[in-house]
């Protein structure tokens, strides 16, 4: 199964949310979030939907890899905060973008694009289908209770595309969940059926911070581990680690245990906090336009939240 990535693209909203601005909101302060998560400051969007912000980066991928989004032969988008649960987010890239494939959507929260980019590798496999648009876009300022500081002070919007073609660049994924919403839970709230007869939680992110920490630092080791076996490398032949952008002691902790020095992982944290399955093709595409990767460069990526789900993957630049 493989593919070969043509163009990347990245979009985050105009308004910048500092540290010091939310200890205005909620009883936190920089300091705290400064060294406890590692955010300085995340974007917030004020009107964008995770759609509209999915088809810029979107058309930035476009325009980057040189095709047009009528040469398109399917969309796999994840999200966990579009407006609406239907149409999907990736339906309404597509019109938005001006694109007629096929469009939809997979749920595997901050994992959801690495499973989406898997899922495209499949189609591409398959064959029939020439070009893949693979995005995560996210509008998580409207699902996070902003009353509840272990939890809005990490989270934020953007969003990330890469457009993808058939190729051998997709050298070995794995995907991975352990089923259950009592760490991680982003309940839809309810509706005003008149049978329901369990109250329902409302529409915010609950999270056990330290669950899903313990649980991400573990499935960072083992999924890079188990990638680099699939592919018959040592995980020192990578040239870049681009991870969920989550906590810096998470990724800090990981590196520690898997002997991988810290500057190969890259990270954007500091300014873009977490934006779930946005935040790996954000971060890997501030990668591709550093100038920084060489053809032939390894490159893996890895993912971690809710679900309980992770994921990752080997790509050769
Ligand atoms: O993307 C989906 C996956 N999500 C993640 O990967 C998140 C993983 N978890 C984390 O990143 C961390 O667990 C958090 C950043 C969410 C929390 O950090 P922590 O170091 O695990 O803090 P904690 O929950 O153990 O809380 C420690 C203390 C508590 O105070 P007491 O009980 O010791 O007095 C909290 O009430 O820190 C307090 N606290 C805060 N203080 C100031 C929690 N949040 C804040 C805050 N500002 N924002």
């Amino acid at each position: 199964m493989s593919f070969q990535i043509l163009g990347t693209g990245a979009y985050t909203p105009e308004k910048i949310l500092t540290n010091d601005e939310l200890s205005s909101l909620v009883d936190t302060s920089d300091e705290w979030i400064t060294q406890r998560v590692g955010v300085k400051e995340r974007r917030i969007s004020v009107c964008e939907s995770a759609a509209e912000m999915g088809a810029k980066a979107a058309q930035r991928a476009l325009d980057a890899a040189g095709i047009t989004a009528e040469q398109l032969d399917l969309i796999v988008g994840a999200t966990v905060s579009a407006d609406c649960i239907c149409p999907s987010m990736s339906a309404m890239v597509q019109k938005q973008i001006g694109a007629h494939c096929p469009a939809f959507d997979v749920n595997s929260a901050c994992s959801g694009f690495l499973f989406a980019l898997d899922t495209a590798a499949a189609f591409l496999e398959r064959g029939g289908i020439q070009y893949a648009l693979v995005l995560g876009a996210e509008r998580l300022s409207r699902i996070v209770d902003w009353t509840d500081r272990s939890t809005c002070v990490i989270f934020a919007d953007g969003a990330g595309a890469f457009v993808i073609a058939k190729g051998e660049n997709y050298l070995g994924s794995h995907l991975f969940t352990q089923g259950g919403d009592s760490v991680l839970h982003i309940p839809l709230g309810r509706g005003n059926s008149p049978f329901y007869e369990k109250e329902e939680q409302p529409l915010a992110v609950h999270m056990s911070g330290q669950e899903t920490f313990k649980f991400a630092v573990t499935q960072i080791e083992n999924d890079l581990k188990l990638i680099a076996n699939q592919a018959g490398i040592d995980l020192s032949e990578v040239s870049w680690i681009v991870p969920h952008q989550a906590n810096y002691r998470i990724i800090e902790l990981a590196a520690r245990r898997l002997r991988i020095p810290i500057e190969k992982f890259v990270l954007n944290l500091e300014y873009y906090g977490n934006t779930s399955s946005a935040s790996v093709p954000i971060c890997f595409d501030s990668l591709v336009r550093s100038g920084k990767l060489k053809k032939g460069d390894l490159i893996a990526l890895c993912a971690f939240g809710g679900g309980l789900s992770s994921a990752a993957c080997l790509i050769r630049w």
